[in-house]
């Protein structure tokens, strides 16, 4: 039997003590031992992007990261998005512009997505087709996909200005 190691993770803000063969990969301890199939594979040349995940906030594809890499860090896959009853901004986006079609690589792109509006709240066009350039759609031509993300800023954009209007708002009336 080989060798395994003992690691210990945060994956969507939860912890998770998992014994893994020191060559597993990433994506496999989450597809195959934590059976968080959001996370798709696509390719065996670390080209496609549909396993892109956040690891610590930044876009990976999981494919390319050990497992034993995530040890004492924090993942983030699109399970831990949002939830069916209060859906995130990018994943509304995608609903409002159809920005999917197969939906084979929407999980890569929607994680690529926050990386980016995490980084750049008011991006160009340009800048979210540079975004998102790791992550290939078969299906879509990107078009959606780039309506999707603007949608989510714009959406974004409104959550974080809205406490500040009413703070000024407040300020204003004292
Ligand atoms: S599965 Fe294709 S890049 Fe990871
Ligand atoms: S929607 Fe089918 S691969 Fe992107």
């Amino acid at each position: 039997m080989s060798e395994t190691i003992s690691l210990s993770l945060t994956i969507n803000g939860k912890p998770h003590t998992v014994d893994v063969e020191p060559r597993t990969l990433l994506v496999h301890l989450l597809r195959d031992t934590l059976q968080m199939t959001g996370t798709h594979i696509g390719c065996d040349t670390s080209q496609c992007g549909a396993c892109t995940v956040l690891l610590n906030g930044s876009a990976v594809k999981s494919c390319t990261v050990l497992a034993v890499q995530a040890d004492g860090e924090q993942v983030t896959t699109v399970e831990g998005l949002g939830t069916i009853e209060n859906l995130h901004p990018i994943q509304q986006g995608f609903w409002e512009k159809h920005g999917l079609q197969c939906g084979f690589c929407t999980p890569g792109v929607m994680m690529a997505a926050t990386d980016l509006l995490a980084h750049n709240p008011n991006p160009t066009e340009e800048e979210i087709r540079d975004g998102l350039e790791g992550v290939l759609c078969r299906c879509t031509g990107y078009q959606n996909i780039v309506r999707a993300v603007q949608y989510a800023a714009q959406q974004m954009n409104q959550q974080v200005a809205a406490p500040e209007v009413a703070a000024e708002a407040e300020g204003g009336r004292g």
